[in-house]
């Protein structure tokens, strides 16, 4: 069995879900369920007999050396963390305790328990860290993208405890050998992602009529991978990849902001009309800027394809239609996560961003 963390997420509920349809190994999957977790992405397994959930934090060793010892999974992945810049922004403090303190607790938990493993338990054990591309700054327009070489240079407290984390994993595999392998991801879309990422929370205000909120001018450039995507690409990371290694995931898919937001308008235009018959678009709202907002992302995906064949079966294209169509069809889904806490975040986020 494999040990999941964050597995209530939007990136790992989509994994948890994933494996389970493909695999018959079970998994265990821990979550502290912060306002970020939510159980309702698992409704679907309840009965199932591979899927433990425990609801905890990584930063709880004792909880985490029994479930290590109780379940003795042959891999720990770690997608636990604290994930939204703006967050980080009016907040660092939790972000240094999960996304550092704690993956450093988790890595003394897991050393512990993989010194005391049979010689080939050890050699087959896994510890899989799964980060972000923001971690290596921002990028100019002609600039090549991120390979796994670039410099580290993260700029907001999320992409910092972010890169921390990437350092104490690859300082666990040099002085201690633990066998790690670590993935930096561009930004994912897709279902179950919380409507307070530019994705959902466009869709979910276009619904509402609200408005639709651009940072600056929109032209930041992201680089947009649908998540089903990233969960196959740990898989064959998990599976295939160099102990000791990152891998940089994503599709070659670049886009600025604004056209995100056009191509979402349009899809609604598309699916669910306005009943005025205005197009969703004549919501957008140009607002304050982000402080030290990166101005563009992009991933060299070249040694994750060269070296491990993995290649997305979505393009954008068929990606964002599909995810728009989920929010369509997963209107209860949406009502339950946007609770007292998440209008209180809309408030704390958006009431000072004058347009
Ligand atoms: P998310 O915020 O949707 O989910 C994070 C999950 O971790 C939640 O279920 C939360 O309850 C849980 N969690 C938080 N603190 C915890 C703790 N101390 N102990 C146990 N569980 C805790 O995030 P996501 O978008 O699913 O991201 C998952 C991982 O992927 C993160 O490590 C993130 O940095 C990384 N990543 C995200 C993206 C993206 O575009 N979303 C891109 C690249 C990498
Ligand atoms: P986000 O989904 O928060 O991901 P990240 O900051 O990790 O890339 O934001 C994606 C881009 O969209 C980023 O450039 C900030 C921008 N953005 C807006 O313009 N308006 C918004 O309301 C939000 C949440 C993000």
């Amino acid at each position: 069995m494999i040990l999941v963390t964050g597995g209530a997420g939007f990136i790992g509920a989509n994994f948890v879900l994933d494996w389970l349809a493909q695999s018959d190994e079970a998994i265990v999957n821990l979550d502290k369920l912060t306002y970020a977790g939510n159980r309702e992405n698992l409704a679907s397994l309840s009965d199932h007999p591979g899927h433990l959930f425990v609801q905890g934090d990584i930063g709880d060793s004792a909880l985490i050396d029994r479930l290590l010892k109780q379940h003795k999974p042959r891999a720990v992945l770690n997608f636990a963390a604290e994930s939204h810049v703006d967050r980080s922004i009016h907040g660092p403090e939790d972000f240094i305790q999960t996304n550092i303190v704690g993956s450093f607790r988790l890595l003394e938990s897991v050393r512990a328990h993989w010194n005391g493993l049979p010689a080939d338990e050890k050699a087959a054990f896994r510890f899989l860290h799964v980060s972000t591309d923001e971690v290596y700054g921002s990028l100019g327009p002609g600039d090549a993208a991120f390979s796994e070489a670039h410099r580290y240079e993260p700029n907001s407290p999320y992409s910092a405890s972010k890169a921390a984390s990437d350092h104490l994993v690859r300082a666990y595999h040099h002085t201690y050998g633990l066998p790690v392998v670590t993935t930096n991801c561009s930004n994912n879309y897709g279902p179950y992602h919380f409507p307070e990422k530019l994705i959902p929370l466009m869709i979910v205000n276009a619904l509402a009529g609200k408005p639709l909120p651009v940072y600056g001018d929109g032209m930041q450039v992201r680089d947009w991978l649908y998540v089903k995507d990233h969960c196959s690409a740990i898989r064959r990371v998990l599976e295939a990849g160099r102990v000791g290694e990152t891998y940089n995931v994503g599709g070659w898919n670049e886009k600025p902001n604004i056209e995100i937001v056009h191509t979402v308008c349009q899809l609604l235009d598309e699916l669910r009309p306005r009943a005025d018959g205005r197009p969703y678009a004549s919501q957008i709202t140009h607002v304050a800027d982000r402080p030290g907002h990166d101005r563009r992302y992009a991933i060299d995906a070249r040694k994750l394809e060269q070296e491990l064949g993995w290649r997305p079966a979505e393009t954008f294209e068929t990606g964002i239609r599909k995810t728009v169509a989920w929010y369509l069809e997963h209107e209860e889904w949406v009502r339950n996560v946007q609770s007292g806490a998440y209008q209180n975040w809309v408030q704390v986020n958006y009431a000072g961003r004058a347009a």
